[in-house]
């Protein structure tokens, strides 16, 4: 594979090389207190091998339970919360149609995909819950502690559903948990209904389990080579284990950001120019808020959705406050190459592009971005990415996970917990009056 290359030429002029150079030392501390299992949160770091430990067995299981709800299901709903169902949604906009609920049977090749359980809002239960009569239904839910609210009364309301119209035995068939091997509410349910269950590997954590069956599962009922996505993930987890920063861009990347927020920046923004990224984006923001926003520190991610977003903040990249760098997120390879048509009259001024490609035009105005931002006191960080497969949203998702872990390091946090979300939850259930368990 061509590796996934971190393009830092637009950070030059906020960077000096001089600060990098000395900065490797301690990435190089970090990438070694990873791999050998020295640092903070360590009982988490399964995620590091598991494209390599995955087991077979366990994988061919997963394809054929796969295989079985995509034949037999119109709808697949997806009910989880944070990396309970961001990396599966990343996976699913980056690599079908952005039409894929809207295309016809015949070319989908696979089942209709819904999301539930990453709110509370009972209009989008109810409609959901319309939405699904008429068609087969099957439904996989995610939770690793098995014991979060959101995904819970999501569960409660589908599992009813699915009961009034299957019948308990014909729906418990139609049903996947993914939640913890040994523990959990959820497990239990499973186990008493008599679910198909997958585990999470105890040694991983939810943003971190995008390429365990929680990521795996639902892309591969809707027809993604699971198989490749890990293909990939082992491809960039031997790459990104290599030392140094001439070819481990991981090792760049997380030094970059970190000498930038040193320096007063406080917000890394995600920016790409294709709408399928949106849910990659989604998935970062949790992957890097929640590992680092911790003991007061930590760049605030954001994702942002360009050209859309340029006539929105746009404004505020260019002229607000000096406190953001951005990374872009592009493919090498143009997916679907529309030549720009030439029309007569030119009412509309464009035939000066005619004969190009929207996709070249849609470069150039990332090109165009680019050079005014850096103008404008944004360091710009690009990440290349060869093409959009299954194998490089495997290898992609790897490279992000490393960066976040290693730029963790540095921080001086533990990417592994998450002590802050409680905070919401302990408030929330005090309101309900839930009793002590
Ligand atoms: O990264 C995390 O740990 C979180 O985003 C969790 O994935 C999220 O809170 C859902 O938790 P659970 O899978 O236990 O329902």
């Amino acid at each position: 594979m061509e590796p996934i290359r971190l393009d830092d030429s637009g950070a030059a002029g906020f960077v000096s090389p001089q600060k990098l150079f000395s900065l490797e030392d301690r990435v190089e501390m970090a990438h070694r207190a990873l791999h050998g299992k020295t640092g903070p949160g360590n009982e988490y770091l399964e995620w590091l091998d598991w494209p390599e430990t995955m087991d077979p067995q366990e994988m061919a299981r997963l394809t054929a339970v796969a295989r079985h709800l995509r034949e037999s299901s119109d709808a697949l709903v997806v009910i989880g919360i944070g990396g309970s169902y961001l990396g599966a949604r990343a996976g699913a906009e980056m690599l079908l149609s952005p039409f894929w609920n809207e295309l016809s049977g015949k070319v989908r090749r696979g089942p209709r995909l819904y999301w539930a359980g990453h709110h509370m809002d009972s209009r989008y239960i109810s409609a959901l819950l319309k939405q699904l009569d008429g068609q087969d239904v099957s439904v996989v839910v995610i939770s690793k502690s098995g014991t979060t609210i959101e995904p819970g009364l999501a569960f409660r309301f589908i599992h009813k559903y699915m009961m009034e119209r299957y019948g308990r035995e014909k729906a418990a068939r139609r049903i996947v948990a993914v939640t913890d091997a040994k523990k959990g509410l959820l497990r239990d349910l499973a186990l008493a209904e008599g679910f198909e269950r997958f585990s999470i590997p105890a040694g991983t954590g939810g943003r971190y389990s995008v390429l365990t069956p929680v990521g795996l599962l639902p892309l591969a009922i809707v027809g993604v080579d699971v198989q490749k996505v890990l293909e990939g993930a082992r491809w960039a987890r031997k790459w990104y284990g290599t030392m140094g920063y001439t070819r481990n861009d991981t090792w760049r990347y997380a030094a970059i950001r970190h000498l930038l927020y040193r320096q007063g920046i406080k917000l890394e923004a995600l920016i790409h120019y294709d709408p399928s990224l949106r849910g990659l984006g989604a998935w970062f923001q949790q992957l890097f808020a929640e590992s680092e926003g911790k003991g007061g520190k930590g760049l605030f991610p954001v994702s942002l959705q360009y050209t859309t977003d340029l006539h929105s903040m746009g404004q505020y990249l260019q002229e607000g406050e000096r406190h953001i760098m951005e990374t872009a997120v592009l493919f090498d390879e143009d997916r679907s190459p529309l030549v720009i048509p030439a029309t007569e009259p030119d009412r509309d001024r464009l035939n000066y592009i005619a004969g190009r490609t929207l996709e070249e035009v849609n470069q150039k105005a990332a090109q165009g971005t680019r050079e005014a931002h850096i103008k404008g006191g944004v360091p710009y960080l690009a990440i290349h990415v060869p093409q959009a497969t299954a194998e490089y949203f495997g290898a992609l998702t790897y490279f992000l996970m490393k960066t976040c872990a290693l730029s963790s390091y540095l921080l001086g946090v533990n990417p592994f917990d998450q002590p802050g979300v409680e905070a919401y939850k302990t408030h929330m259930f005090r309101l309900l009056n839930r009793p002590e368990s």
